[in-house]
């Protein structure tokens, strides 16, 4: 994938043998405008070969801006599946639901069919809502491009430090996030490293210490995605170096 804007990509081979290609860009617009075209050209590149692109989004506030670029584009929409990495189990017009701030910010605005746009219900609780989700992925093939946050204490999505990681389904309950509200709905590890592209995306200096700990090679959850194909960190606001 080209990041033409990028000023500096680096390699590393981290804990959990995660393959890892970190670009870091120098402004939050080039950021968020070199994560669009990413995204954009996967979608292309799906669509050429599947008929459709499976994205999985990030909650969390950093991919906000992404998402309110994408609502002005043009693209295949017809052929986009939308799911998400994790959500809240809080009510469905909560502002903290994952799923409606990507509705408010993007998918409210671009003719995605709404029978392809997968909100997690974590409103039924984390056990029920993850059973439901579980079987929404059902038959789903690999994902096309998984979508990642980096919480400050190193989790992604909702797979948090000194949890056990349980890979029992495609989605499974969280208890006792660190990150309120306490219970949560995730995505499994395994599935989300059924995927054929990653981007993690990571800004501001409150990330730097679970940066540094992820490059100095400590196996914070963010490792546990280390996909055949690598992952892509995009970075602005904290210094990559080992
Ligand atoms: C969530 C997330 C979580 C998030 C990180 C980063 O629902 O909280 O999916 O994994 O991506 O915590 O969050 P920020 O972007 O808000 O820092």
């Amino acid at each position: 994938m080209q990041t033409a804007q990028s000023t500096q990509v680096k390699s590393f081979t981290l804990a959990n043998n995660q393959i890892s290609r970190w670009h870091r860009f120098n402004s939050q617009d080039e950021i968020n405008q070199a994560t669009v075209r990413h995204i954009l050209q996967a979608a292309d590149e799906a669509i050429d070969r599947y008929g459709s692109f499976l994205i999985v989004l990030a909650g969390g506030s950093t991919p906000k801006s992404v998402y309110q670029l994408l609502a002005k584009e043009h693209a295949d929409w017809a052929n986009w599946h939308v799911y998400h990495n994790d959500d809240r189990c809080l009510s469905v017009d909560h502002d903290e639901r994952n799923s409606k701030m990507a509705r408010e910010a993007w998918l409210n605005h671009v003719p995605i069919p709404a029978d392809q746009i997968h909100d997690i219900p974590a409103e039924l609780g984390n056990i029920a809502g993850a059973k439901a989700y579980a079987k929404t992925l059902e038959g789903v093939r690999t994902f096309d491009l998984v979508i990642l946050g980096l919480g400050e204490d190193g989790h992604t999505a909702s797979l948090f430090p000194h949890h056990a990681v349980d890979n029992s389904a495609d989605a499974v309950a969280v208890f006792d996030s660190p990150k309120p509200p306490a219970h949560r709905v995730t995505i499994s590890q395994a599935r989300l490293n059924d995927t054929h592209g990653v981007i993690f995306l990571v800004t501001g200096a409150g990330k730097q210490h679970a940066v540094n700990d992820w490059l100095n090679g400590v196996a914070i959850p963010a490792t546990l995605i280390a996909p055949a194909c690598g992952i892509d960190v995009y970075c602005f606001g904290v210094e990559v170096s080992q």
